[in-house]
């Protein structure tokens, strides 16, 4: 794993948004791995703009969802397939049938988990897989005691989870309870990650899971598993690490780094 601290929300967000953009630029057919929630709008303005004023071409490229809701339609306004056509892809030039989500109303859930994974390796697996974090751990909706080998299936959420997202819904009651989500197992095989955090209610999260023990307890943890995971934290996501220093210094000195000065 390597940490990147960068002083605000947005010029993490900015970051993670040059590397996207670099790895797209260097293989117009990158299948990518996205993520929802409110970390990511930013990451998706910033795209949204190099699209137009950088000449970013997704027109090639294909992308794979973490997650969706089980039970919401795609037109619903808290489906994430109605947060990505709203903040990524009716704003770039991405061919919307190469862009691929769980199908939270299919009538076999589980056999919508195994297409989704067949679908994956059809694509030829994931080049790159931007991930979130939730203040339980989570990486997708892979919640607390999910097996690190795990696949894409149906998880039911957590409490912390229901509170986390219930604000988009107006209240915990009208919020799902199961979602459909990649695997732990079938993140890790992605080639390479990038995850997000900023703001301070991530911080002791961010610890755990970059400093901390390997557990499904944190599922987050898993990625120091990975062989090419870039963390990328704000200041206040990254209060409590303990190796800040050694971070800022590996940054600011080793060469991949340089042109993101
Ligand atoms: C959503 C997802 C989740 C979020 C996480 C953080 O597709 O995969 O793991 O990334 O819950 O959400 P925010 O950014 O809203 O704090």
């Amino acid at each position: 794993m390597e940490v990147i601290i960068q002083p605000t929300k947005d010029s993490a967000a900015a970051l993670v948004s040059r590397i996207i953009a670099r790895e797209l630029r260097a293989n117009p057919h990158l299948v990518l791995g996205l993520a929802t929630g409110k970390t990511m709008e930013c990451v998706y303005r910033h795209l949204v703009r190099m699209h137009r004023e950088e000449h970013l071409d997704f027109s090639l490229c294909s992308t794979f969802n973490l997650d969706e809701y089980v039970g919401l339609f795609p037109s619903d306004p808290n489906s994430y397939r109605h947060y990505m056509n709203h903040h990524l892809f009716k704003q770039v030039n991405v061919d919307i049938r190469n862009t691929h989500l769980p199908n939270g109303i299919a009538d076999d859930l589980e056999a919508e988990c195994r297409k989704y994974e067949a679908l994956i390796q059809r694509f030829g697996g994931i080049d790159l897989q931007l991930l979130g974090i939730g203040k339980a751990g989570h990486i997708g909706f892979n919640e607390p005691l999910s097996a690190l080998r795990s696949r894409t299936r149906v998880k039911a959420l957590t409490p912390t989870t229901i509170k986390q997202n219930s604000v988009f819904f107006g209240g915990e009651d009208r919020m799902p309870r199961r979602a459909i989500t990649m695997g732990v197992g079938t993140i890790l095989e992605a080639r390479r990650c990038v995850l997000l955090a900023t703001g301070d209610s991530k911080a002791g999260i961010i610890s755990q899971a970059v400093e901390g023990p390997i557990s499904s307890m944190v599922t987050a943890s898993a990625m120091q598993l990975h062989s090419r995971c870039t963390v990328v934290v704000d200041e206040e996501a990254a209060a409590d690490l303990k190796e800040k220093e050694y971070y800022r210094w590996i940054f600011q000195n080793e060469p991949e780094w340089q042109d993101y000065q």
